[in-house]
């Protein structure tokens, strides 16, 4: 596997999520936002440790509600880069927050692709949402073509500075290579210890960095055991239990 050449001397220190260990996120995406989603959160509601499932926004209240003694929190999968007002179809951070989440994920590369979502809007959700008080979990991640031609670091930097706000406040980090979402195509371990090795560094080291794309049961175990990575963010393999509470497991 091909890498830019870029070297990372700096030494950085791994920033831990405390005694609650690595955090796993599921992304249900535009999935289960009825009946079968209220049951899957009610097959997740014993788990212990520091996990976050982010259901549509159809069942956000519903779902809180349900896992409000839970040690399992609740995120919603984007939000509005405006406060209130005349935005049809758009929610906004505080009704987020007031639907019962902690966590929103912003600059996922599926709104950054479809809804042309642009970093510096990234930055104004995110800004909004610690307003809000919730943890904003910004995606960052190459796409193919930009990792065919060695642009990974260069396209990371620009969406970590653009999309970052000026903040002393919680956020989390995920990596996601566009080209690993939903394709089973996983990259190396060493390349997933190089990309987030180079986020921590341009970051200053202050932010947890999960990996999302592909993540399974069978690779859950081996991504978890590289220092460099404070989680994982799971799509696919978060919308049936056995297997979420597998990874949850690793
Ligand atoms: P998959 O786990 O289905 O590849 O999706 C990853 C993702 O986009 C999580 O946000």
């Amino acid at each position: 596997m091909a890498f830019y050449a870029i070297s990372v001397p700096y030494r950085y220190h791994i920033i831990s999520l405390g005694a609650m260990g690595k955090l796993i996120v599921g992304n249900w995406k535009m999935n289960k936002g009825d009946e079968a989603g209220l049951q899957l959160a009610k097959n997740l509601i014993d788990l212990k440790g520091n996990v976050v499932i982010c259901p549509p926004y159809t069942i956000l209240r519903e779902v809180a509600h349900l896992l409000r003694d839970a040690s399992l929190k609740v995120g919603a999968q984007d939000c509005s880069s405006h406060e209130e007002g005349s935005y049809t179809g758009e929610v906004s951070a505080s009704m987020v927050k007031s639907s019962g989440c902690s966590y929103v994920i912003l600059g996922h590369s599926e709104v950054r692709t479809h809804r042309k979502e642009t970093s510096q809007m990234v930055q104004k959700k995110a800004a909004l949402a610690l307003e809000a008080g919730l943890i904003p979990l910004i995606c960052v991640g190459e796409t193919r073509q930009d990792y065919e031609a060695g642009k990974t670091f260069e396209v990371l930097k620009s969406q970590l500075d653009l999309s970052i706000p000026e903040t002393t406040q919680e956020i989390i980090i995920a990596y996601e290579p566009v080209w690993a979402i939903g394709t089973g195509l996983v990259p190396s371990l060493e390349y997933i210890e190089k990309t987030h090795g180079f986020i921590r560094q341009m970051t200053g080291d202050k932010y947890p960095v999960l990996y999302g794309g592909s993540v399974t049961s069978k690779n859950a175990q081996a991504i978890l055991s590289i220092p460099e990575v404070s989680g994982v963010l799971v799509g696919g393999a978060s919308l049936q239990a056995e297997e979420f509470i597998k990874i949850i497991n690793a």
